[in-house]
């Protein structure tokens, strides 16, 4: 795949998650160290939320999948994954890891809106701020349903849409409406770091986007942030304070029929 083939939004991306990608680094380290599954900022566990089917012996993808932790936690519980992400950076970091924790699943370098794999090929793709924000769901979403075979699950992770209206210019998160939600679609920016670009939809049409696509949508689950969470550093710019009194990320479950 060469950058020059992908749309601008998706090279900028790429170039932009080698330098965020060093960041995240003992982030992605410590998400690898543990067995638990937890979901977001906050890291809301798995157990509290029941979002992932059974995974023994599934056929799973993780687009977008950075450092790749979320993939090895399928691992770990036996499912067969594949992790895709468009940025070798983040695809060798997620290598280290593998040969740190001694745990190897193929890795592509792909952009997961075009992914070189088989029609129907998996029981589950999962995405957390992979795809489901860095690509545009017009086309991951497709892409996700051709991947999948017929009662496979599609489980994403993205920032809530309340969160993204009361994000401010500079992208933090405020206790008032920053922005209108007609037109939330692709969201540009620059800052210290480069270009990137993220997308965002209202609620009515990611329930489109999904019907459209020959999706049941089986669950919206509204991510707070636990008692007694810390804020992370990483991502300081929503609170936990905030978080307790409003969803700042949400799962979305689908089913391809
Ligand atoms: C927040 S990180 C990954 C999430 C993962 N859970 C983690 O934290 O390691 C976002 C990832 O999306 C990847 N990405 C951005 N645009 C992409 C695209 N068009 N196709 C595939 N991956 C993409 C980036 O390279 C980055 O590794």
């Amino acid at each position: 795949m060469k950058p020059s083939e992908l749309p601008d939004y998706a090279a900028h991306n790429r170039a932009l998650w080698s330098v965020y990608g060093r960041d995240q680094e003992e982030w992605g380290r410590a998400q690898w160290a543990t067995d638990d599954i937890c979901w977001g900022i906050f890291r809301v566990p798995e157990n509290d939320v029941n979002v992932l089917p059974g995974l023994y012996e599934t056929d799973a993808i993780e687009l977008g999948c950075g450092t790749a932790y979320f993939s090895s936690w399928l691992a770990r519980r036996g499912a067969r994954v594949v992790g895709v992400d468009v940025n070798p950076d983040q695809l060798e970091r997620a290598r280290g890891f593998q040969r740190e924790f001694e745990l190897e699943f193929p890795l592509i370098e792909a952009n997961a809106e075009d992914v070189e794999l088989p029609d129907g090929s998996f029981d589950l793709a999962v995405s957390e701020y992979g795809a489901s924000t860095w690509c545009d769901p017009y086309k991951w979403v497709p892409e996700a349903k051709r991947l999948l075979r017929p009662g496979g699950l599609l489980v994403f992770l993205r920032n809530s849409t309340l969160l993204v209206l009361c994000s401010d210019a500079k992208g933090v998160v405020q206790e008032r409406l920053e922005r209108p939600q007609p037109g939330l679609y692709r969201i540009d920016w620059v800052d210290d770091e480069g270009e990137g670009t993220e997308f965002q939809l209202s609620h009515g049409h990611w329930v489109d986007l999904l019907h459209g696509n020959g999706f049941a949508i089986e669950r919206l689950v509204e991510l707070y942030a636990p008692e007694g969470a810390a804020a992370n550093p990483l991502w300081d710019f929503v609170s936990p304070e905030w978080a307790h009194s409003w969803p700042a990320e949400e799962i979305w479950v689908a089913r391809k029929l």
